[in-house]
């Protein structure tokens, strides 16, 4: 398999670098409007090749909006992560970059389409919702081949907030002990952690955890980027790299994985014409089927609040794109 990573910042190369120790991945190009930084995170990645084992070769590519033959080394790429842009600063909401992020991720995805006609896209640029939504209506693509990450980010967070609590509790759970699924917009206010559905090997947190312990954990998951942005001082890298390399892992492996990711509504969980996250099953034609799962009626409500915010930052990209 063939991915193109658009943006050889934070994300990208970390994108890159997860994708490089995977064997399905032959290639890696890293694309970046800076002259040598993409080169360098590629040549910097590709001297880990011999400690850590792997075969993929990857290349950093600079290619400057507009430029007709930018791309062309990203050729028949089966995947393209876009993660181009501005990430947030502490204080900012994701919301907040679509004025600025708009005009860059559709001026990356023409250019890599060009390419890469029968590419699957992923869309990682922030506000992410709206960002996958901008590419499935100027590319046309049916929606099966745009994904946006988020719901696989926020819920491998969840489920290490899960594990934390459930460790205060005197349940020794790790992270990958427990599962937990958060749907939604990529939105620090109204994501929906489903507390309803999350387990401990099976057994329900809701009769493991108070009340109190479980307010505490959906709004620790739902500020989870916010918190690392303050601590950080720009955007996180390492869990939202590897939740994008983890798609592109259950597409080039056709796993049929469960994943939520954000897709193109068109009446399931009655929605339509927009894009955020639901739980999809993930394989060989992308999105292969968006499961329609039973919600609480809070969880409902805040499904519907969440699908409120995206389309009210959906509203702001005619503006965006002037
Ligand atoms: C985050 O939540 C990058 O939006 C991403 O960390």
């Amino acid at each position: 398999m063939k991915v193109t990573v658009v943006g050889a910042g934070n994300v990208g190369a970390t994108v890159a670098n997860v994708l490089a120790t995977k064997d399905f991945c032959s290639e890696v190009v890293l694309v970046d409007i800076k002259e040598g930084f993409p080169q360098g995170k590629a040549m910097d990645i590709m001297q880990t090749a011999h400690m850590l084992n792997f075969d993929t070769t990857v290349t950093g590519v600079t290619a400057l909006p507009g430029d007709e033959n930018g791309y062309a080394p990203t050729a028949n790429s089966d995947v393209v992560v876009v993660t181009s842009g501005m990430p947030r600063k502490p204080g900012m909401t994701r919301e907040q970059l679509v004025g600025v992020n708009a005009k860059i991720v559709k001026s990356v995805v023409d250019q890599a389409l060009k390419f890469s006609p029968n590419a699957y896209f992923i869309i990682i640029s922030n506000p992410m919702d709206t960002m996958t939504y901008l590419t499935l209506k100027d590319t046309k693509l049916p929606r099966n081949r745009i994904l946006g990450q988020g719901g696989m980010l926020d819920s491998s967070r969840f489920r290490y907030f899960l594990s934390k609590a459930l460790n205060a509790a005197g349940y020794p759970a790790t992270p990958t002990d427990v599962d937990g699924m958060v749907i939604g917009g990529h939105n620090d206010k109204t994501m929906v952690p489903l507390v309803s559905i999350a387990t401990w090997r099976g057994v329900p947190v809701t009769q493991l955890l108070s009340k109190e312990a479980l307010d505490d954990v959906v709004a620790q998951t739902k500020v989870g980027g916010a918190t690392l942005t303050g601590l950080l001082g720009t955007s996180a890298w390492y869990a939202p790299g590897a939740a994008a390399a983890a798609m592109v892992e259950a597409i080039a492996l056709d796993a049929k994985k469960l994943i939520p990711c954000c897709v193109y509504l068109e009446g399931e969980y009655g929605e339509s014409d927009l894009c955020v996250g639901v739980p999809v099953v993930l394989g060989a034609n992308g999105l292969e089927k968006i499961v329609e799962i039973e919600l609480t009626g809070e969880e409902k409500e805040k499904f519907e609040a969440s699908v409120a915010a995206a389309r009210e930052t959906n509203s702001k990209l005619a503006e965006a794109l002037k």
